[in-house]
């Protein structure tokens, strides 16, 4: 297990560097990103090379058995490369350009800058590809910023669509150019949508489909040359996790693993619901472990700062994302820095250097961790529950979010979170994913939901799968066409309904939803109703209000040896989205290996021969957990009684050897759901 921190040596004078080198060796860290901006002092000017400062640097880190990663530094220009280049710099919509002196400001389309960037990364790789304690490559950073709307990224657009659609009268169709005499007849005719809401929304969705694909191909530049002269590194990149403008997927997919940047302390303190999606989406993308590369330290802001973390909570944090399946750790920052945009940014030490309480906890955490490295070692979340996770629907919902308040996001939050409450580890997956190994499959707001993937969900569903799907879903085709359908359109014969007619519902009203004795109580719908009609489906809630009383808000049908579960409404309360999954749990036969205390969220890394259960108290009081017998405390190395206390923040890891696979498969045979499906 690499655990370390983001450190920046050229911050610091020289003489203070083997001071860090010894606390880092003292705290147990073992990996360093080094790097990530330092463009300028690599390439004083155009094709000149100084490597002297890492080198020296690096070289007294593996004095202390450090290893470090090392960024492509193309996340920031030398202003030489602006002054000589000037279009190199992205071009914002009113035809300015940006300003050099930030970071992110480059044209992903510039020829110019692809060149330059490709040269820094081939000198950099030639140099370090030896160097004994460099162990991987970390590309840019942060890909997903700016857009550019410069003359070479409209012609990029043109040549892209041409490529995509092939003939104009495909991009034509696809488009929908007939609406408002949009026709293009040349190319060249294309322009680049705006942001502001009235243009195309097929224009809109291939521009993004686009932007992403300009950050994918940037970095694939980098990635030919790493692969090439770098072949015993890793290559990773640093993510976002729940960032909204790239297709994580495809930038995912030419990488060794997915690294990302986790700072979950902007508000109150919470139960970090977001964190956890975010790791598995982040997990999902490649469908393993991740790292974490940049882990909140300490306050965080660039003008106003974050709240700092509670003792404990740095640790929490941390643990969090290895119960979810981090292999990696790597703290932002070693030191708060003194100058710049990053000041309040704060570090494991503060501007003072002095290893602390943040810096003492880190450290601990770094300890249990190394202690825990050989039972982590081979294992992962494995889950019985899968979500799918689509760009193309998150982008055209919010492009055209039908109602108002719809988010993409939060409509899989919605069920996320219940998830975690009901202590179910869940995958996320995309649309094309084969669904086959999981019981349940939850699938909201997929909004752009183009023939084949409906069909696969169908299948999916006759072959004994639990589906669930809700508002919105199935309305567009690949290119943010509305299907010329009744909704739920191709996924009729899996959910048994027809949606006669849907409603926003704007935020002073609400209607009453009243459940049957098969789904009771009592709940308010929000935002939004379908008017649903159940063609076989069984209905399980409806709504009370005169106008829509003869319509079903929550159906279940049974579809080959499966069924399919369909909510029309958004839900105010969260103890609806927890009577639902827990009875789609029941549906699918998937049963938690206990029921955590609100604020505790339950997770389990499971290898060939053992299983980690992983409590993690997200509150800041003490939580008692009743557990299964004959489990030990990993950490402590001892056997668990049957409960365990966590204190306010507390993490617990258990232990436990796996079940023969013989065994297993004797008990899941006897499976019957409550409802009598056999599972
Ligand atoms: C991240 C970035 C880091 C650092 C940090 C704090 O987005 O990757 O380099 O800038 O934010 O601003």
């Amino acid at each position: 297990m690499y655990i370390g921190v983001d450190y920046y040596p050229e911050h610091w004078p020289r003489a203070r560097w083997a001071t860090d080198a010894r606390l880092m060796r003292k705290a147990g860290f073992t990996v360093v990103r080094l790097a990530e901006f330092n463009w300028v002092n690599m390439e004083p000017s155009e094709g000149v090379y100084d490597f002297s400062l890492l080198d020296e640097a690096l070289a007294l880190l593996a004095k202390h058995g450090i290893s470090a990663i090392l960024c492509t530094p193309t996340a920031i220009m030398p202003a030489w490369l602006a002054r000589a280049y000037p279009a190199t710099l992205a071009t914002q919509r009113d035809g300015t350009r940006l300003t050099w002196g930030v970071r992110k400001n480059n044209c992903f389309s510039n020829g110019t800058y692809r060149l330059l960037s490709k040269r820094i990364t081939r000198a950099m790789a030639r140099y370090f590809a030896d160097t004994p304690n460099v162990i991987g490559w970390q590309t840019d950073n942060e890909f997903g910023h700016p857009f550019c709307h410069c003359a070479t990224c409209r012609a990029a657009f043109q040549e892209w669509l041409r490529g995509r659609h092939g003939t104009l009268d495909e991009f034509n169709r696809a488009w929908g150019t007939h609406f408002w005499g949009q026709r293009i007849q040349e190319w060249a005719e294309i322009t680049i949508p705006d942001d502001a809401g009235s243009h195309n929304p097929s224009a809109c969705l291939d521009w993004q489909r686009f932007f992403s694909w300009l950050n994918v191909r940037f970095q694939h530049d980098q990635v030919r040359i790493l692969r090439d002269l770098c072949p015993r590194h890793f290559i990773t990149h640093n993510f976002m996790g729940l960032f909204k403008e790239l297709d994580y997927y495809a930038l995912a997919r030419d990488l060794d693993f997915v690294s990302w940047d986790n700072y979950p302390v902007w508000g109150a303190p919470e139960i970090r619901y977001d964190a956890a999606l975010a790791a598995d989406v982040m997990r999902g993308l490649k469908r393993r472990n991740f790292w974490i590369m940049e882990q909140t330290a300490g306050p965080c802001g660039w003008g106003v700062f974050s709240r700092n973390v509670r003792p404990g909570e740095l640790r929490n944090i941390a643990w969090q994302q290895c119960a979810h399946g981090a292999d990696g750790m790597v703290w932002f920052r070693w030191r708060t820095c003194t100058a710049g945009r990053e000041q309040y940014w704060h570090g494991l030490l503060g501007h003072d250097g002095r290893p602390l309480r943040r810096y003492k906890e880190a450290a601990q955490t770094a300890r249990e961790m190394h202690a825990l490295a050989p039972l982590l070692d081979g294992t992962t979340v494995a889950a019985d529950v899968a979500i799918v996770y689509d760009y193309d629907s998150l982008w055209a919902l919010r492009i055209q979010p039908g109602f108002a308040e719809n988010d993409y996001q939060k409509a899989i939050g919605r069920y996320y979170r219940a998830l975690f409450r009901a202590g179910v580890n869940v995958d996320i997956v995309p649309r094309d994913a084969d669904l086959s190994r999981y019981k349940l499959v939850l699938a909201p707001a997929l909004h752009v939901l183009p023939d084949d993937a409906a069909d696969r969900l169908v299948r999916y569903v006759r072959a004994g799968g639990i589906l669930l799907v809700d508002c919105r879903t199935a309305v567009k085709d690949g290119t943010n066409l509305c299907h010329p359908r009744t909704l739920p359109g191709l996924l009729t014969p899996a959910l048994g309904i027809a949606i006669e007619e849907y409603d926003a519902v704007p935020g002073t009203m609400n209607c009453a939803v009243q459940g049957t004795p098969a789904f009771p109580g009592t709940f308010t719908a929000v935002h939004y109703t379908d008017w649903v009609r159940p063609r076989g489906a069984t209905q399980l809630a409806g709504y009370t209000d005169w106008h829509i009383r003869k319509y079903a808000a929550l159906t279940r049908h049974a579809c080959g040896t499966g069924a399919g579960w369909y909510l029309g409404a958004v839900i105010k309360e969260d103890a609806f989205y927890d009577q639902l999954v827990r009875q789609l749990l029941d549906d699918a036969c998937v049963t938690a290996l206990l029921r955590p205390p609100a604020g505790v969220e339950l997770c389990v890394r499971r290898g060939a021969r053992h299983e980690l259960i992983f409590l993690v108290n997200h509150t800041e009081e003490p939580q008692t957990v009743a557990v299964p017998a004959g489990l030990r405390d990993a950490l402590r190395n001892r056997a668990c009684a049957g409960r365990v206390t966590l204190e306010r923040y507390g993490v617990v890891v258990l232990w436990r050897a796996r079940r023969s696979p013989v065994a297993k498969s004797k008990r899941a045979k006897e499976q019957t759901a409550p409802n009598g499906r056999t599972c």
